[in-house]
């Protein structure tokens, strides 16, 4: 298994390639299961959870494969197959998104039931509840979530639980409700950038919705979709990280080929704490601070700063010159980070929902451990800046949503290197992401 070994406190300097949305990326593969024909998806990161989604895709009786050029290619060979066994769906949560284009397009589906994850418990009921709205006749078997709809049909549904709307649930609402007779109108749907390339990407394939980026969606089904050619959208919680990267080892990074406009709760939050930015068409640039001015953090669905975010731009805040707070409105209990942070020198105190910060005049290297995919981000640039070496274990995490990024930190000055470490134990596929 590996482990990162990265000797901190030096300053990144240069500019770094943004690579696709993992998280455009999967659903957009999966709604490529409900058109006619071949299917191109462009940007589509390299990585671990990619490679699971194909997989499922292929028992779902589809062609999928990666060019040389990195694109995807995609079509349906066979309409017959309707399951994704728990041994797939479990390694990787958004798996559950090929559901809404099972039972959009074959009428039925049988998919098992993610579980939940060290972010939480992740439950599923309201995309159940969605399909239940547009006629499917859903139950749980087994540890699947098996839906039966001899026909779909359009349905005005309220799409919210008690953290707001949801984005997979949103995605798979979508892509059942495509194919379905009338109208759907999904209120307080998710309007991430993700789900808008989502709904971006039917639209092309011919779907008919009205409100993309809004939190209504209104949906008039057709009759039947075609294969298109797709460029996912940058991927924003990638170039964050990298920009916070920058940041907290107070140096000068530029993410190249990114969207600013998706990054807007994560640049007022780096001016109110006194990070330079410069922001052009596709590029996001950071100087060196001279000191982190307190900032008080609450995560809330977009445009409100990303959750996903949240452990990395703690570990900045970490190193404030003063009292941070951070509030987590998404998942109460994401905050695996903490412990390890502070086992790097932090003094990080966790309650409930929320999370007080001491800020430390430094960091320092140590060992520790990444439970999650940011948390394992952020131990990253908690150890570029930290003085002295750390050893990050269960890197596997990482690898899940961070294209080459042991390179692209070398890129930019980085002392990081990637090697096995055998005597490591433990390791399982968790689900999350
Ligand atoms: N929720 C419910 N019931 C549901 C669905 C969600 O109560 O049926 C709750 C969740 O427990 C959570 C909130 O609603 O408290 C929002 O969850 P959401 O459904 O929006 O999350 P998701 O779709 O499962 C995606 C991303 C996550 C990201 C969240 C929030 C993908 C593949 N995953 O998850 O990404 O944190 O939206 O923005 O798009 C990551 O990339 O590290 C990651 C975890």
């Amino acid at each position: 298994m590996d482990k990162f070994v990265i000797d901190g406190a030096r300053p990144l300097a240069g500019e770094v390639h943004c690579s696709g949305s993992k998280n455009s990326a999967l659903p957009i593969l999966a709604a490529a299961l409900l058109c006619d024909g071949e299917s191109v998806i462009s940007g589509v990161p390299r990585l671990r959870d990619v490679d699971s989604l194909l997989a499922i895709l292929r028992e779902l009786g589809m062609s999928a494969e990666r060019r040389a050029d990195g694109d995807i290619l995609l079509k349906v060979e066979d309409l017959e197959p309707v399951t994704a066994r728990y041994e797939l769906v479990s390694t990787m949560r958004a798996s559950f998104c090929v559901l809404g284009p099972l039972v959009g397009r074959r009428r039925r589906a049988r998919v098992s039931l993610p579980g939940g994850c060290v972010i939480g418990v992740r439950p599923v009921d309201l995309h159940i509840r969605g399909l239940r709205a547009l006629g499917a006749e859903v139950r749980v078997e087994n540890g699947y979530v098996v839906a039966e709809a001899p026909r779909l049909r359009g349905a005005k549904i309220f799409l919210s639980g008690q953290f707001g709307p949801t984005v997979t649930g949103t995605a798979n609402i979508l892509m059942a409700a495509v194919l379905a007779d009338g109208r759907t109108i999904i209120e307080n749907a998710a309007c991430e950038p993700e789900v808008q390339d989502l709904g971006n990407f039917l639209a092309a394939a011919g779907a008919r919705i009205a409100g993309i980026g809004t939190h209504r969606l209104v949906i008039d089904g057709v009759k039947s979709l075609r294969g298109v050619t797709w460029r996912v959208i940058p991927d924003r919680i990638e170039a964050g990280t990298f920009l916070l990267a920058g940041a907290i080892t107070r140096g000068a990074v530029t993410v190249r080929d990114c969207e600013p406009d998706h990054l807007s709760a994560l640049l007022a939050a780096l001016t109110e704490i006194g990070v330079p930015t410069e922001v052009g068409a596709d590029f996001i640039r950071t100087g060196p601070a001279d000191g982190f001015r307190p900032y008080h953090l609450t995560t809330l669905p977009y445009p409100g700063f990303p959750t996903d975010l949240q452990a990395q731009m703690m570990a900045l805040l970490a190193l404030a010159d003063g009292i941070c707070a951070v509030t987590e409105r998404i998942y109460p209990d994401r905050f695996m980070h903490v412990a390890e942070l502070n086992r790097m020198g932090a003094d990080i105190r966790k309650e409930g929902a929320n999370a007080l910060i001491h800020g430390v005049e430094h960091l320092s290297g140590a060992p520790v451990m990444a439970s999650d995919l940011r948390a394992s981000a952020a131990l990253v640039n908690a150890a570029l800046a930290a003085r002295g070496r750390t050893e990050i274990g269960r890197v596997y995490h990482i690898d899940r949503g961070y294209e080459k990024i042991v390179e692209k930190l070398l890129g930019l000055g980085a002392a990081i290197e990637r090697v096995d470490d055998k005597k490591l134990v433990g390791a399982t596929a968790d689900s999350e992401g």
